[in-house]
């Protein structure tokens, strides 16, 4: 068995949440997400695929995920009925902060929408998709890629000034991490824990000048507040604006 299957076997075996996930671990794929997808007709809900790389790790807007070794990548399937989509993001980015909190003490913060910090570097990015088996019956595919450890080569030059990763130096802590995310998932999507007052409060934009992207339209302004419903406030020129989604491309630290 290789080292990651050994880990996240031994990580996930006395979970809290155990019975909810199947968990299967792969050396290389193209995309956990992808992978996930084309399970959609013969899995259900709570299938986790776990690559140690990914060849085509993909990001928001197609964006290419860097997934070299040293990292956790995964893909989970969930069939929300009670939980809402839209909070599903939200929900599994205070998760990885409380995980990363209790396996490696350090606090990250959340960039809205779906990213996490670690002194102003990227350590975390999350890619959730729907997708629909048949007409109304929506799967999301929750993609999570934590960079855990930094990978032995190095950061790709294209990414080197903005990622980060939990830890310098390699490890073998990638099991646990995701056998704790796993059980801060399930704790709120089934069990009803808050996840909204510390997306809210533990975010890395409010005090901050940054340029929002959504659609065609970019808006520069001064993050006032993560409100109650996750939208982004932002002060601009001409006034007050709040966004549901979109892109925050520009932080002026
Ligand atoms: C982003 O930074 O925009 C989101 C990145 C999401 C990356 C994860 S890694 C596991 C899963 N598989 C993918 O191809 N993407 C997600």
């Amino acid at each position: 068995m290789e080292r990651l299957e050994k880990e996240i076997k031994n990580g996930i075996e006395n979970i809290r949440s155990r019975n909810f996930w199947r968990v299967s671990v792969f050396d290389r794929l193209d995309s956990t997400n992808d992978y996930v997808k084309s399970l959609l007709s013969e899995k259900s809900e709570g299938e986790v695929v776990v690559a140690r790389t990914q060849n085509k790790g993909r990001g928001r807007q197609n964006r290419t995920f860097y997934s070299l070794d040293g990292g956790l990548y995964f893909s989970i399937l969930l069939h929300p009925t009670d939980f809402p989509i839209d909070k599903i993001t939200p929900m599994s980015a205070v998760a990885v902060r409380r995980a990363v909190k209790s396996v490696f003490g350090r606090d990250l913060a959340i960039k809205w929408v779906n990213d996490l910090y670690l002194n102003d570097k990227k350590v975390v990015g999350i890619l959730a998709e729907s997708s629909f088996l048949c007409e109304n019956v929506a799967y999301v595919v929750l993609g999570i890629g934590i960079n855990v450890y930094e990978p032995k080569e190095g950061f790709a030059p294209e990414i080197s000034d903005i990622a980060g990763a939990l830890e310098k130096k390699f490890g073998e802590r990638r099991g646990e991490l995701l056998a704790r995310v796993l059980d801060e998932i399930y704790d709120c999507y089934i069990g009803g824990k808050d996840y909204l007052d510390e997306y809210i409060h533990e975010s890395y934009l409010v005090g901050k000048n940054v340029l929002v992207k959504v659609a065609d339209e970019s808006v520069e302004g001064l993050v006032k507040e993560i409100d109650k419903d996750c939208k982004l406030v932002l002060q601009t020129e001409n006034g007050e604006r709040r966004f549901l989604s979109g892109e925050v491309v520009k932080v002026v630290v």
